[in-house]
């Protein structure tokens, strides 16, 4: 239900029916407190001031005017010319029965479906993936699942790092390695260990560092065997990317990978147009794009190298053929990029030389929605004890480990099987959880004690909350198919439920506008609390609730577990039956 929608639109129709104007809208909030309704509208204050009239008097003629006739079972103005809106119980029950049966919960397609690309995980190849890519690839991920439910298309984009001076020095490493016959997939099983060699042999050894640059160049040039090599060293570690999607439940696979070196052939015809409108300059040599646009506070105009005096081009000048290529061909409504904070001017200077250039149609929406850095519990950026860069790897396998831990301390009767399976899915849910719940631009504490804790907003309580609503059916011995629709809203328990399952897409709608993934975890960890009220106010299979109680309550439980289910994989985080 777009509850938000709905109240929108009919108190603007009441608006506009007293003559204010277009521009002023209702501003419908969830009220903050129950003695001011369900909801408020609180921009005809705004407009009242901006029109110099009464603001009191002025929502008394909003509220003449205004139609809830069903859905709203009081409205009055309060304060200084806000109007509360309690919802009819009713119309909420209403609303239960007809989609009880409905597996989307009333969340609605869209009548308009935008044209998505979403650039997420994006890692480098030439090392394996660590920590820093976790949290572009799971709040990229939950985004995408959002938009595709509500069903946006959606055209994923792995823009993965496989190009660049460093391959010269890692093919080199990797030619040497093969002539002592062993197999290149023995030989990077370990990118990381491998990445060192080949770098402490580029800084000791000056006829490696030599041929590595030189391997550079063949690379670039076209040289068969250089390419050869580089395409081994790319599909294995492409292959250790993979590996950590499949861990991580992401639903990124070998077709949405575009990266880098696509956009090679693609790069001179960049500079050329630059150049031709005017845009780049060459400057010492290099070509240079200056943005007044993005000056910094002393006036010196943002500065964007385009192309090295070398010849060479940049990271930027890849993001700007990626751009082209993504409005142009790709005919994107909408661009999101989740990438670090630390490259936001990085973003914010392809986005305003690709519209300047005309890369990308006028209308099109260039979105980083960046993220803060995860912090170790010293407070500073999370390293291993030695001061590494953690594996992703690594780190999932030992989230499973200490799950499988705490399952198997909690488990009654579960064998091992199970144990392992839910350990699998709980260890995985709450990494993904404990990022995908803090405010995306915020840096973050990495704690294994609280994210792996039953209490608090975690995976594994939302995971336990989702099997005990379930658990309910089977005590019951009741099959939630054969429900029929008597939902009835009676306890201000049930209503605050019906409420809270009526707004889920009211949440999921702010995760696709705004790309905040915690909105909808806040969501759930109130569903799961105010289910809990719900649940000891409001028996269910206590032998003195009469049958239409019991129906009303176990269609509302119905609801609670599907929507939790849904939200859930949303986020990318599994369920099951019991644990
Ligand atoms: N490979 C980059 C990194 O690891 C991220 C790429 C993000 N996407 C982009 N279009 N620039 O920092």
């Amino acid at each position: 239900m777009k509850i938000r929608q709905l109240l929108t639109d009919k108190v603007q129709q009441a608006m506009l029916a007293v003559q204010i104007p277009a521009e002023f809208g209702p501003h419908i909030a969830l009220s903050k407190q129950a003695q001011f309704g369900d909801y408020q509208a609180n921009g005809i204050l705004g407009a009242a001031k901006k029109l110099k009239t009464n603001p009191r008097a002025l929502a008394e003629q909003v509220i003449e005017q205004l139609d809830l006739s069903d859905i709203a079972s009081k409205i009055e103005v309060a304060g200084p010319g806000f109007i509360n809106i309690f919802l009819a119980e009713t119309w909420l029950s209403e609303q239960l029965n007809h989609h009880l049966a409905d597996p989307r919960k009333s969340v609605e397609n869209t009548d308009k479906p935008d044209v998505c690309v979403v650039d997420y995980s994006s890692p480098n190849l030439a090392k394996e993936m660590h920590v820093g890519h976790l949290r572009s690839t799971i709040i990229g991920d939950a985004v995408v699942r959002a938009l595709e439910f509500q069903g946006h298309n959606v055209i994923r984009q792995n823009h993965m790092g496989d190009w660049g001076t460093q391959f010269g020095m890692l093919i080199a490493h990797l030619e040497e390695k093969l002539e002592g016959n062993s197999v290149a997939e023995v030989a990077l099983a370990d990118l990381e260990n491998f990445y060192r060699e080949a770098k402490k042999r580029f800084d000791d050894d000056e006829a490696f560092a030599n041929k590595s640059r030189d391997y550079v160049v063949k690379l670039q040039s076209g040289n068969e065997r250089c390419l050869e090599l580089w395409q081994e060293f790319i599909n294995i570690s492409v292959s250790h990317s993979e590996a950590v999607y499949k861990k991580l439940n992401v639903t990124l696979t070998r077709d949405d990978i575009k990266p880098e070196s696509a956009y090679n052939d693609k790069l001179a015809g960049v500079i050329r147009d630059l150049q031709q409108k005017g845009l780049a300059v060459e400057d010492q040599g290099a070509q240079v794009v200056f943005l007044d646009e993005l000056a910094k506070k002393d006036g010196e105009p943002s500065v964007v190298i385009v192309q090295k005096s070398g010849g060479g081009y940049l990271y930027a000048t890849t993001d700007l053929a990626a751009a082209e290529y993504r409005s142009k061909s790709l005919n994107a409504d909408r661009c999101l990029y989740f990438i670090d904070a630390r490259q936001s001017l990085h973003m914010q200077q392809v986005f305003t030389v690709a519209r300047k250039a005309g890369f990308v149609n006028p209308d099109i929406s260039l979105e980083h929605h960046a993220f803060g850095t995860m912090m170790g519990e010293d407070g500073k950026p999370f390293k291993t004890r030695s001061g590494d860069t953690v594996k992703l790897t690594d780190l999932l396998d030992e989230s499973v480990a200490r799950a499988k831990t705490l399952i198997a301390e909690r488990a009654t009767d579960l064998s091992e099987q199970e144990q392992t399976e839910i350990a699998q899915k709980v260890g995985i849910g709450a990494v993904k959880f404990a990022d995908l719940s803090k405010h995306r631009t915020s840096d973050y504490i990495f704690s294994w004690k609280s994210m792996l804790s039953f209490e608090g907003a975690t995976a594994p309580y939302l995971q336990y909350a989702y099997t005990r609503v379930r658990s309910i059916f089977a005590k019951a011995g009741i099959d939630p198919v054969s429900l029929t629709a008597g939902i009835h809203i009676e306890a201000e328990q049930e209503r605050a439920l019906a409420i809270k399952l009526l707004q889920f897409e009211d949440y999921l709608t702010q995760v696709t506008k705004e790309a905040h993934p915690h909105v909808l975890c806040a969501y759930l960890y109130e569903l799961a609390s105010v289910f809990m009220s719900f649940y000891e106010a409001c028996p269910i299979l206590k032998s003195d609730v009469n049958e239409t109680d019991k129906q009303s309550r176990l269609g509302l439980s119905l609801w609670t577990a599907q929507v939790m289910q849904l939200g859930l994989d949303v986020l990318g985080i599994e369920t099951m039956e019991r644990m």
